[in-house]
């Protein structure tokens, strides 16, 4: 079993390159399959949800390889539209192949991604989404089959504004006949760099970033060059690092812009910021605040990935910070392991309050999940004396190299195995 060995209490120092964003990245990889042809993608981060994706590209009969930065996918060769049990129930967001295969193939067949740590996660927008596309939809024993000779534009309102669900029409409705009008989309920035990606290959989408999206249907697909943006989250957690700990660290290579809630959060909380271009830089400005209450919503608000993150950075501010979490069930996990620390937080449904403190101690930690691991981290690095976080198999899913770009800001954390 590995885990984190971390010395505590050291201010970060430098600057660091962002990667690229697992979540931009896993929906490009899926409609890579549409293309039919040679797509390169650049500025991809190696992440353990890459080594997954290339595993399902494998076996629908893609090409795939990954050099440095850089994935080379050939879905010429894909012949096969079914997704097994076992590689659906390594990652969740494998649910985008749906539209995917549909749209290449005609029919699909994956199974139910069920619950996560999250709380139920349910993917009715996903397949309702489709229906209207056309596609008949069966559920029967975990496995869902949908098949449509072809597809047809179809105008899709989503009840509830959901980001795989977007995705999924999206890619669906770029090879369906006509048009497709989808309402009440997602708008956070993996839309419009999905849309990007589709437009590469041959498709004809327009709106991605406003609620309403055009997707005019198109039969040929071609190869295509893509970079993968950079990830607001990773971004935004490296600055919470730097705001627990002190000191001053350069982001390069971010868009500042798609993390505007959490950075004005972290201004509020009286850090130093610098904004330019593609950077922001973030110095401590003497001492911690608790922020205003973070209410998580669909973008434009702020994102529920970073709200354990914040979190991490509010348990050594002065005064009490409020969190209300409104996307998902179970996103408190990280609370727990807080307290293991010393962390005095009132808990109740949706709700949680931190009593900063001034002290924060360290302990052996274990991730409930991907960023509630990040944040067991941030807490770590800016706790006094030893900590081990667990359960690193979490957060190898988004974060390349963590402990390498903590060391290279000066913390002392060590990637160990447990006999
Ligand atoms: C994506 C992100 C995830 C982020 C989340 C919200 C990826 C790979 N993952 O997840 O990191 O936390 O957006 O920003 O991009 N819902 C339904 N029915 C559905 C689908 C969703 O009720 O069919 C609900 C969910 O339970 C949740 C809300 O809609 O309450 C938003 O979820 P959604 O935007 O779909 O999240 P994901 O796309 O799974």
């Amino acid at each position: 079993m590995e885990y984190y060995e971390i010395i505590g209490g050291l201010p970060l120092g430098g600057s660091v390159k962002l990667q690229g964003s697992k979540n931009g990245l896993l929906p490009v990889l899926a409609a890579s399959v549409l293309a039919g042809d040679e797509c390169r993608i650049e500025n991809v981060p190696r992440i353990s949800d890459l080594d997954v994706s290339v595993k399902i590209l494998r076996d629908l009969g893609c090409k795939a390889e990954i050099i440095g930065n850089t994935a080379l996918v050939d879905s010429s060769g894909a012949d096969k539209c079914t997704i097994s049990d076992e590689l659906m129930r390594e990652m969740r967001s494998s649910v985008v192949y749906l539209g995917a295969l549909l749209a290449r193939f005609g029919e699909a067949e994956i199974s139910l991604p069920g619950g996560c740590k999250l709380g139920p996660r349910p993917i009715d927008l996903h397949l309702s989404a489709l229906k209207k596309l056309g596609a008949e939809v069966k559920l029967e024993s975990g496995r869902i089959s949908c098949r449509a000779k072809r597809l047809r534009g179809a105008e899709i309102n989503f009840e509830t504004v959901s980001v795989g669900a977007t995705e999924n029409a999206m890619i669906a409705a770029s090879a369906a006949e006509g048009i497709t009008v989808i309402t009440n989309a997602a708008r956070e920035p993996e839309i419009p760099a999905l849309q990007s990606f589709l437009n590469a290959i041959g498709g004809d989408v327009s709106g991605a970033g406003t609620n309403t999206i055009k997707i005019r249907g198109v039969r040929r697909f071609h190869g295509a060059e893509h970079r993968v943006l950079p990830d607001r989250i990773v971004g935004l957690t490296i600055l919470s690092a730097a705001a627990a700990c002190g000191g001053s660290v350069t982001l390069h290579g971010c868009v500042p812009e798609d993390m505007e809630p959490a950075l004005k959060t972290l201004h509020e909380m009286g850090c130093r910021l610098e904004l330019g271009g593609d950077m922001v830089k973030i110095s401590d400005g003497g001492k911690l605040n608790a922020c205003r209450p973070i209410k998580t919503a669909a973008f434009p608000g702020f994102p529920t990935d970073a709200q354990p993150i914040l979190m991490a950075a509010s348990l050594k501010a002065k005064g009490t910070s409020v969190f209300v979490e409104n996307i998902f069930e179970h996103r408190f996990a990280q609370i727990p392991e807080f307290r293991r620390m010393g962390a005095e937080i009132i808990c109740s449904c949706n709700t949680a309050a931190v009593m900063g403190a001034e002290k924060l101690s360290g302990a052996s930690l274990c991730s409930p999940d991907l960023r509630g691991g990040a944040a067991l981290v941030t807490a770590a690095l800016s706790a006094e004396g030893v900590s081990r976080v667990y359960g690193l198999e979490h957060i190898d899913r988004g974060y390349e190299c963590m402990e390498e770009v903590y060391s290279s800001l000066g913390a002392d954390i060590r990637r160990r195995k447990e006999e």
